[in-house]
């Protein structure tokens, strides 16, 4: 069994993209600029967005942070989008989510400019992705697949399970596996599948992101497979001076054993989403500047 290291492995492409930056700069160019806004207190954003600024600094890209009460009008925040689509020196920028519950995620979203849309949930970008053509891709499925690509996790030919159907993670996951290059054959399973068991039974690559903890136990999973775990969640542990330990949706303890390769949680997929980020966000400055 191997463990797939998603700290390692971002470390790694950290310094990449710091390499890069520093041969724009030595070249005269600006540095890659990108913003995130978030409005409201949710603790998991605040926890997110403060990693996405730092890792920012790390590569030596340009950042800003814009933080917005709470009781943001859906007006106003559809005017600063209006205003970062035309800010002439952001390369990109991301829309924390969730936003409250009086903005339309919907309405916001489908209003940022594509080419700065470097969380890739534009409609644009998804349906440029479904057609594989060159655009953005949401960054914790591009996580996973520059995981799978680094360990020689073979695709070809394989049966993939993703359990979840987000439109950030389980829906373009699907998508990405079942491409050319990719050529896994894919199920998507969800809330409403019926012998779950039977199915995941099968899977070669089982991605499980549906958010529940420590649901996948190994009576679900099939001797030699490949576990890609996307969940992340606080649970109360005597054990620990916080008081809790994070865990995924997969049982690590009793599923490792049993699989070729696995991601832990932490120090998975989570520290892969970031770096997806500044990829896509190197593309959109070379996208601006470059064309
Ligand atoms: N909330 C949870 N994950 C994400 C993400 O990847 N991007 C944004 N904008 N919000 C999120």
């Amino acid at each position: 069994m191997q463990v797939i290291d998603g700290k390692l492995t971002s470390a790694t492409i950290k310094q990449e993209i710091a390499a890069e930056v520093d041969k724009i700069k030595a070249n005269g160019g600006r540095a890659p600029h990108l913003a995130a806004v978030l409005v409201g207190n949710d603790p998991a954003s605040e926890t997110y967005v403060s990693s996405k600024v730092k890792s920012c600094k790390e590569v030596g890209f340009t950042s800003t942070e814009l933080r917005f009460p709470a009781d943001m009008s859906e007006e106003e925040l559809l005017q600063l989008v209006d205003k970062l689509n035309n800010q002439e020196d952001l390369d990109g920028y991301i829309v924390q989510l969730p936003l409250p519950k009086h903005i339309d995620e919907t309405k916001v979203l489908m209003a940022i400019n594509p080419d700065k849309d470097v969380d890739g949930f534009h409609p644009c970008n998804l349906g440029k992705m479904m057609t594989g053509l060159p655009t953005f891709i949401p960054a914790t499925p591009a996580g996973i697949m520059e995981l799978l690509t680094r360990y020689g996790v073979e695709t070809s030919g394989k049966q993939c399970v993703v359990i979840g159907r987000s439109n950030i993670v389980g829906t373009p996951m699907s998508v990405l596996m079942s491409r050319k290059g990719a050529d896994s054959t894919v199920t998507i399973c969800h809330s409403r599948t019926k012998n779950l068991k039977e199915i995941t039974l099968q899977a070669d690559i089982l991605i499980v992101a549906l958010g529940k903890p420590k649901f996948v136990t190994a009576d679900m999973v099939k001797p030699g497979a490949t576990i890609i775990d996307v969940g992340i969640h606080r649970v109360p542990s005597s054990e620990t001076k916080s008081g809790f330990r994070l865990v995924g949706d997969v049982d690590y303890a009793e599923v490792a054993p049993k699989c070729s390769f696995i991601t832990p949680v932490p120090g998975g997929v989570g520290p892969m989403t970031i770096v997806s980020l500044l990829q896509n966000t190197l593309k959109a400055y070379r996208f601006r500047t470059e064309g």
